[in-house]
Parts: C-alpha cells; structure tokens; sequence
C-alpha cells in the first residue's frame, strides 16, 4: 500500500506540475490550483489513505505528501508572478493611448490656405528667379503715394480710401493700401538689376463682399533692368498665371491707369467658373481681374534716384485671396476670415 501512495503521489505531482507549465492565464491557474489542492483533490485523496497506514508508513509518505505540496506551492507562486507580469503587460497594451494618432489630423493646426497659397506663388517667382522682399504695413504717404507718382491732392488717392494713424503729421501716416510701396523701399536700398517679389498684407476701407475684403493680401513684383519691355511683363505673368493655376489658363492685359506705370494694364484671367462663356461671378466678361501692372514710370525712377534712360522695368501687383478664390472655387471671399473649421480642416 504505501509504495502505491507513493506511486499516486508521483503521478499526481507530475499531473499538477503539467498543468501549471499549460496554465496561460491567472483565471486558469486559479482554477488548477482549486483541482489539486481541493477536498476532491488528487492530494487530499492521499492523505486521507495515510490516515489507515502504521507508523513507518505514515512518517515516510506523510513526508513526502507535505514535501510535494510545498514545492509545488512554490511552483504555483513563481507561476502567478509570470503571469501576472504578462497579464498586466497585455492590459497596458491594449489601453494605451496612442498619442501619435494626434499627429497629422486637422486638430495638429497648420497653415492658413491664404498663407499657403502665398509660399506657393513665392515659390512660382522664386522658379523664375525673383528673389522675396518685405516692407512695413504701416507706412508713410511717401512710400504709399508721393514716390509712386501720386502728387498730393492727385484724384488717383481718393480711388484708394485709407486708414490714417495719428502719428507725425496729420495724414502722413497710414496702412498701406497696396505692396507698391515696397517697390520704393527696394529702389531706394538696392541698386538695379532688380527682381523682387513683396508679399504681404494691405487695408483699404472697402465694405467686405464677395469679392472685397478691407484687409487682404497683395504680392507685388518688380523688375528693373537694362532693356525691359512691355514684352517681358507680358511674358512674365502669362508664365505665372500657367504655373500657379496650369496649362491653358492664360492672362490677357487690358489698357489701364496707375500713377506709378506707363503704360498701365489690369491682368485678368479666364472665368474659372464659366471657361470664358460669361457667368454671374465674372459680371458676364469671361474674365476676372487678378490685379494691375506696367512699365514703371519714369518719374518713379527718378524719385529714387534710378536713370530712366539707362534702366526701364515693369511693376505688377494682385490679390492673394483672389488667387485662393479662382483656384479653389471659393464664391464667397469673407469665408477666408471666418474661422469656419468646415473650411480650415478642407486644406
Ligand atoms: N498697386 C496696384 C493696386 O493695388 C497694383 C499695381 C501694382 C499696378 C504694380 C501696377 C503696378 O491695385
């Protein structure tokens, strides 16, 4: 009898030791444990058949009985830490928060489509080999007017209707109402050849529509050289109206007046709405108007020192919004200053 307990003891270390090397999961160690150790358990059962043994018997098995379960007692111990280890390492995994989803969805910011669209025109004159200048917003009637060719009391002011600031001497200082004044700072710092484009922002006091806003974006362009001609302009802003709005979009140049160019024209471009067939947005012509431009007057040239029989150039200057408003099919100008998450998550 006592060498078959000591049989069934053996199997049934075994039998507990198998099962706890297969146990995956702290649910299923549990349950093991319950199965061997339990009143119905392989060990009890053993026990119970030590109490009808002698003396001798009793010793030796009982030794051995309390000797198996305490190893495995250990054995379940170490097994739980492994466990455990691995359960709360998977929990971890599972319920982490993956802080880099974050990255690259609308809530990430990103530059406003105006500011966008004024690194991609940069980038169009930069190909062409202008270089990029800045000047003030706040300006003075110099830069804004008198250097341009407007004469003080020149009906051609009143067409700009300004923002003065109280500063220096009454009128004198505003915001600007347009990029050409940093043609003048440019002339008066640089000596030519000239290839500049300015960027930025001006104010005139416009009442918002579809198409107008009182501040907005220009980008103005300037070229001063020996032997410029109408040509060059012609040829210079049917090459960027194709790089920025692609193949087929030309440019056509009408007569126009600025104090500051002769001969003036306003550049227009076909309808993007229509292709050219007249629609409500482009008042039935087939065409928009981006901006104006010309041969930069001579008296221009001689306000800043520049020989006009030596040196001639051309001047242009358009909107940035309504660049933004042609290429994306925007109908509405003002959504550009309203915030509306519904158009800033759109590009
Ligand atoms: N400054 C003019 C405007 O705001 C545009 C222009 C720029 C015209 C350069 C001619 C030359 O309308």
């Amino acid at each position: 009898v006592t060498s078959e307990l000591f049989d069934q003891l053996n199997r049934a270390t075994e039998e507990a030791k198998r099962g706890l090397a297969d146990a995956a999961t702290l649910d299923q160690l549990a349950e093991l444990e319950r199965v061997f150790s339990g009143k119905q358990g392989a060990f009890n059962e053993i026990s119970r058949a030590v109490g009808g043994l002698d003396v001798e018997g009793k010793k030796a098995v009982g030794a051995a009985l309390n000797a198996a379960r305490s190893d495995l007692k250990e054995l379940v111990a170490a097994r739980r830490a492994t466990l455990e280890v691995a359960e709360r390492a998977a929990k971890l995994e599972s319920e982490r928060l993956d802080l880099s989803e974050i990255v690259g969805t609308p809530n990430d910011g990103h530059l406003h489509l105006v500011t966008q669209t004024r690194y991609e025109l940069e980038d169009v004159f930069l190909g062409m080999g202008f270089t990029v200048a800045e000047g003030p917003e706040v300006e003075d009637d110099w830069h804004n007017f008198e250097a341009l060719n407007f004469p003080p009391g020149h009906p051609a002011r009143s067409s700009w209707d300004t923002f003065f600031v109280e500063l220096g001497n009454e009128e004198q200082v505003l915001l600007r109402t347009h990029t050409s004044p940093v043609q003048i700072r440019v002339m008066e710092s640089q000596k030519p050849p000239i290839y500049v484009v300015a960027p930025g922002q001006v104010y005139r006091r416009e009442t918002p529509d579809a198409r107008h806003l009182a501040v907005f974006n220009q980008i103005e362009g300037l070229v001063i050289d020996k032997g410029i001609s109408f040509s060059d302009l012609a040829g210079c802003i049917d090459t960027f109206t194709q790089a920025y709005f692609g193949p087929g979009i030309h440019a056509r140049l009408r007569p126009a007046f600025f104090p500051f160019t002769e001969p003036s024209a306003e550049f227009e471009v076909v309808c993007f709405f229509c292709k050219g067939d007249g629609c409500r947005t482009c008042s039935k012509t087939g065409w928009i108007e981006l901006g104006g431009c010309g041969m930069v007057d001579p008296n221009v040239l001689t306000a800043v020192g520049i020989d006009p029989e030596e040196y001639s150039g051309f001047a242009f200057g358009f909107g940035i919004e309504r660049c933004v408003q042609l290429r994306h099919d925007i109908d509405d100008m003002r959504v550009m200053l309203d915030n509306d998450i519904r158009l800033l998550t759109q590009f």
